[in-house]
C-alpha cells in the first residue's frame, strides 16, 4: 500500500523549470531541482559550465530564448542586473512567470519588474539569503526573500521551496532586495564589531580562539534586542522598557575609546556610532535607549 502511494506521488508531474545563469550559485540551485525531479532547462553563457548538469538530467538550451520558450517558469541567476537585460533581450516574456534572483537595489529590482510587466511577463524578485553550500540543505538555514507578484509566488512557492527555504515580504518588487540588503547590512555592522574586539586584543597574549566563543556567545545574546527597536519604533516611545538609557551609555563612551588608544587601536569604527549617540544625547534623548540613533540616520 504505501509502496503504491508512493509510487503515485512519484507519477505527480513536477513544475518545468528554466535556469538562466550557472555560476557558482545557479549551478547549486540547478542540482536541487534536479534531484528532486522537475524538468529542468539550462543555459549559460559560457557553454562548458552546463556540461555536468546535462549529465545530471539538464536539457541544455542553445540559447536563452530557447531556454526561456522552454518553461513557464523562468529563474535567472546571473551576475547582476545589467546581465538579465543583456541576456533576456531577444526573448519572448509573454504569459512567463519571471523569478530574478540576482542581487540587486529596490530601484532596480522594481525597474526590472516593470520591464518585466511590459513584456506581459509576471514577475517576482528574490534575495538570496545563503551561499552555494547552503543550498538543497535544509538545516542549514538558508532561504530567499520574495516580493513582487503574489499569485506567481503562490503558483510556485513548492517549486521555488526546492532549494532553499521561502519568504514572501509583499507585493512591492523591491522589498525583496531591501530585505536582503537590510540583514546583509546589519551583517557587517557586526563583522565591524568583531573586527574591533579581535583588534583590541591583537597585541595581547590573548588566544583569538578563546575571544571567538566569548565574542559569538555575546553578539548572540545581545541580539534580541532588536525586537525592543522594533516595539519602540512603532509605539514612537523611546523610552519604552529602556534599560540602559543613552545618557548612561554615552558616559561610556571615553572608556571605549580610551582602551582602544591604549591599545593601539584605531577608533574608525566605532566612532561614527558614537558621534550618532552624542549628537542624539545633545538633542535631549537621554532617557531614551539608543533608537533616536535611528532617526539621524533616516535623511
Ligand atoms: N555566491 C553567493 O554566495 C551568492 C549569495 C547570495 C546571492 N548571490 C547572487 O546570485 C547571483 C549569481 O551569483 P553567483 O555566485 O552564481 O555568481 P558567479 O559564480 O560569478 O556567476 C555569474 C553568472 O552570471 C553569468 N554572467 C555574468 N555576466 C553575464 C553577461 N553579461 N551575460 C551573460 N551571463 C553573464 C556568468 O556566466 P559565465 O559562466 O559565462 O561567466 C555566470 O553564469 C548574483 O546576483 C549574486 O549576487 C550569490
Amino acid at each position: 500500500m504505501d509502496s503504491l502511494i508512493g509510487m503515485a506521488q512519484n507519477t505527480v508531474e513536477k513544475t518545468a523549470v528554466t535556469l538562466l545563469g550557472l555560476g557558482a550559485m545557479g549551478t547549486a540551485l540547478a542540482r536541487t531541482w534536479l534531484a528532486a525531479g522537475h524538468p529542468l532547462t539550462v543555459w549559460n553563457r559560457t557553454p562548458a559550465r552546463a556540461e555536468a548538469l546535462a549529465a545530471e538530467g539538464a536539457r541544455v538550451a542553445g540559447s536563452a530564448a530557447e531556454a526561456v520558450a522552454a518553461s513557464g517558469l523562468v529563474v535567472v541567476c546571473l551576475l547582476d542586473d545589467a546581465s538579465v537585460g543583456e541576456v533576456l533581450v531577444g526573448a519572448d516574456l509573454a504569459g512567463k512567470d519571471l523569478v530574478n534572483l540576482i542581487t540587486s537595489t529596490p530601484a532596480q529590482a522594481r525597474a526590472r519588474a516593470e520591464w518585466a510587466r511590459e513584456r506581459g511577463a509576471r514577475y517576482v524578485d528574490g534575495g538570496i539569503m545563503a551561499v552555494p553550500p547552503m543550498i538543497g540543505v535544509p538545516e542549514a538555514g538558508g532561504y530567499v526573500f520574495y516580493s513582487g507578484s503574489r499569485d506567481l509566488f503562490e503558483r510556485h512557492r513548492e517549486t521555488l521551496g526546492v532549494p532553499a527555504g521561502t519568504t514572501y515580504v509583499g507585493a512591492d518588487p523591491g522589498f525583496a532586495a531591501l530585505h536582503d540588503v537590510a540583514l546583509l547590512s546589519a551583517m557587517y555592522g557586526m563583522f565591524a564589531g568583531a573586527a574591533h574586539a579581535f583588534a583590541l586584543i591583537r597585541k595581547e597574549d590573548i588566544d583569538p580562539a578563546s575571544l571567538a566563543p566569548l565574542l559569538a556567545d555575546w553578539l548572540v545574546a545581545m541580539a534580541p534586542s532588536v525586537h525592543q527597536t522594533a516595539d519602540q519604533l512603532r509605539s514612537g516611545d523611546y523610552t519604552k522598557g529602556v534599560v540602559s538609557n543613552l545618557a548612561m551609555q554615552v558616559a561610556g563612551t571615553p572608556t571605549f575609546l580610551t582602551t582602544a588608544e591604549e591599545q593601539g587601536v584605531s577608533p574608525e569604527l566605532l566612532g561614527p556610532y558614537f558621534a550618532l549617540m552624542q549628537r542624539r544625547l545633545a538633542e535631549g534623548g537621554g532617557e531614551e535607549d539608543l533608537t533616536g540613533v535611528i532617526d539621524l540616520l533616516v535623511r
